[in-house]
């Protein structure tokens, strides 16, 4: 049995912040799979292609083959601590992180030659000790055999409301009911994509996190895992 732990749900709903936290505890490491989907929605953008929410089959075919040769590196940025994602070389951290890539990366995200050809690279990104895989599909198609899966989520309204002090507090200019359509129209495109949808693997240990704070959701994550993996000395 691999030691991997999955932790899916919607954007916004604390998926990163968790799973940065328990990749800590356990000294494993981390997969941030929507990553991999921001940097090739900006390097399909990038390159002129007409991204949308019905995308032809030219520009289908022209992401996957993106896909296929996307030139990715994660490196880690001994300044601030971050792990940071590199496209040919360039910095792209900043850049992924846009309202306009995480669209983008749901875009392309919904072409289903696109996952085949991200399925492989996320697979190789498992290394012992262990790794917190961070995502949409994690545990019902990339790691679907994970002894620990995870699903996390929170009222669109409650990761709207999070995202838009998160914004006010880094001094930039947020509208709420801009976001809240942001996250809708992301959440309607993962949850009825034809491919690989947004749903809770059947066996994955569900958490709302609406009314929770990240130390509450912490714990119940981590009392979860015990009962699972006992003995990865959580404390
Ligand atoms: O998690 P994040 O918000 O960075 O993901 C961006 C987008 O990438 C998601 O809205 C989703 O469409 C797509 N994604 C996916 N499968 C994953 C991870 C992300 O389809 N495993």
């Amino acid at each position: 049995m691999k030691n991997i732990i999955t932790i899916d749900g919607p954007s916004g709903a604390g998926k990163g912040t968790i799973t940065q936290l328990v990749a800590e505890r356990l000294g494993w490491h981390i997969l941030d799979s929507g990553a991999l989907y921001r940097i090739l929605g900006v390097a399909a953008k990038n390159q002129g292609l007409l991204l949308s929410d019905t995308i032809d089959t030219d520009v289908a075919d022209q992401v996957t083959h993106l896909a296929r040769h996307l030139d990715v590196e994660f490196q880690l940025n001994t300044t601030n601590g971050e792990v940071e994602p590199y496209l040919s070389g360039q910095n792209l951290a900043k850049e992924i992180r846009t309202d306009e890539a995480g669209q983008a990366a749901s875009q392309v995200a919904a072409i289903p030659s696109v996952r085949d050809a991200l399925l492989a690279r996320q697979r190789d990104f498992y290394q012992q000790p262990g790794l917190v895989a961070d995502g949409r599909d994690m545990g019902t198609i990339v790691f679907d055999d994970a002894p620990v899966k995870i699903f996390l989520t929170a009222s669109a309204e409650c990761r709207a409301e999070r995202r838009y002090q998160q914004l006010i507090n880094k001094g930039v200019g947020a509208n709420m009911r801009a976001l809240l359509k942001s996250i809708q129209a992301r959440d309607e495109r993962d949850r009825t994509r034809s491919v690989a949808p947004l749903v809770p693997a059947v066996d994955a240990f569900v958490v709302d996190s609406s009314s929770l704070d990240i130390q509450q959701v912490l714990s119940q994550v981590l009392v979860y895992i015990e009962k699972k993996l006992p003995g990865n000395h959580l404390d």
